[in-house]
């Protein structure tokens, strides 16, 4: 290991049996932690070619499980997004990219941040239940097109334990540590083809869209390095996406997207990424004839009734589709008016997502409970014109006091004197 740590920390490169070696060390805990934590400092200094990451990658990936979905027919399309704020773009795809022909076998987490994960906003719907054996999980693929699990089994024992390292060692902002702790998920998930959907801006990890584009470029390397085919898109994040931050609000908002009059942002994105994933699966030769495909099922409501067909098969209550008003809702709305009369020019969608969290639609710990019923609804977006007065956001507070929660949303939703342009909602395309 000594050698190893040596060697990276001059600038060569490590090959496939040395970054095994490292990997299956660190996971039996044969290789301690102070070892680990030196070679992570020369990875982040050094960096690490594609093939060094394609082979990082794939020992995390075997460091575990991997499920298997070759029982599923067809090419199984998994999407990632490197996370934002209000985020509900997975609720909406599962249902319209499966509805084009595409199967979609999702596992999904629960995660820390400023709103649960997908696994919690579907728990927003009375009884879904999320625990299917790999069984039934491939059974329902099969028959419907479409399931959503939480992760089952041991899967990258490796990532979990470097990335807890990471953390307390100032090595999480490594782009190669990045890519392949990603991607070594991804992998051992079992799909086919990966969709992409690298944030940039405030709410984002990657705060430039040089540097996204740079995760973006290593994460494609790698998946196509071990055979899976992989995109990406660059997506914007210096401003929440959609109106709703919050679990039952962002189901809410999904299902109105899903209605075909949901928020233009997030709708584009979802045709963006959808569209991408119907390519990746064969249903469609091109983009725009893909595009055409997501448009129609739409507007014949097709993929609306396949996410009520998924609540169905999980024992979820599928009314909801039709009446909004079943899902869990909030004691108090409050409205947070604007101080200033001009043009909303900036919204730190960080900030505004911890406005969220205060009120409970997240968690600060694996172990804080959350509240699915509250959240934020935005009224404005950058470039709208706002008077002093004005509703910017309305807060749904189960407490009656959101002193806090209104005032982290009003400094964090900048109001100025000149028009403002909207930002572009799509900055790169990786192929
Ligand atoms: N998300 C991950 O899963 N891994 C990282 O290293 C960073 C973000
Ligand atoms: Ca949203």
């Amino acid at each position: 290991m000594v050698d190893i740590i040596e060697k990276k920390r001059d600038g060569e490169r490590l090959s496939k049996e040395e970054i095994s070696f490292f990997i299956d060390g660190y996971t039996a805990g044969t290789i301690p932690d102070y070892q680990a934590s030196a070679l992570l400092m020369a990875i982040y200094f050094n960096g690490m070619s594609s093939e060094e990451q394609g082979n990082l990658t794939l020992a995390m990936v075997e460091s575990g499980d991997q499920i298997d979905l070759s029982d599923i027919s067809g090419v199984k399309v998994d999407k990632h997004s490197t996370g934002g704020v209000g985020d509900t773009t997975t609720l909406i795809l599962v249902p319209l990219v499966a509805a084009c022909g595409v199967p979609v076998a999702k596992m999904s987490g629960r995660g820390l941040g400023h709103t649960g994960g997908t696994l919690d906003k579907l728990e927003a719907i009375e009884g879904f239940h999320i625990e299917l054996t790999q069984e039934q999980f491939v059974k329902q693929v099969n028959d419907l097109k479409l399931a959503v699990i939480g992760q089952s089994g041991n899967l990258t024992p490796a990532d979990k334990k470097l990335y807890s390292l990471r953390d307390v060692t100032a090595t999480v902002n490594s782009i190669p540590l990045i890519a392949s702790s990603i991607m070594s998920k991804k992998i051992a998930a079992g799909a086919d083809a990966i969709v992409l959907d690298v944030k940039t801006g405030d709410g984002a990890f990657m705060k430039t869209v040089e540097d996204a584009e740079a995760l973006a470029h290593a994460m494609v390397s790698i998946g196509r390095q071990v055979g899976r085919n992989t995109m990406a898109v660059i997506s914007d994040m210096s401003q929440p996406l959609g109106f709703a931050i919050g679990n039952a609000l962002e189901v809410k908002e999904a299902i109105e997207t899903l209605q075909g009059r949901g928020p233009e942002d997030l709708t584009e994105l979802c045709l963006v990424l959808g569209s991408k994933m119907v390519v990746a699966g064969g249903k469609a030769e091109s983009i725009d004839e893909a595009r055409l495909l997501l448009e129609k099922v739409i507007e014949d409501g097709s993929a609306l009734k396949l996410f009520g067909e998924l609540i169905d098969a999980q024992g979820g209550n599928s009314e909801i589709i039709h009446d909004t008003s079943l899902l869990p809702f909030a004691t108090y709305e409050i409205n947070v008016p604007a101080l200033t009369t001009g043009f909303v020019s900036k919204m730190e969608a960080d900030e505004i997502g911890v406005a969220a969290m205060v009120l409970g639609a997240g968690r600060e710990t694996k172990d804080d409970d959350i509240d699915l019923a509250v959240g934020i609804m935005l009224k404005k977006k950058i470039g709208d014109a706002v008077r002093e007065g004005e509703t910017i956001a309305v807060i749904h507070s189960n407490r009656e006091d959101v002193s806090k929660s209104m005032k982290l949303i009003q400094q964090h939703i900048h109001i100025s004197k000149e028009a403002q342009k909207k930002p572009e909602l799509i900055l790169r395309m990786i192929t």
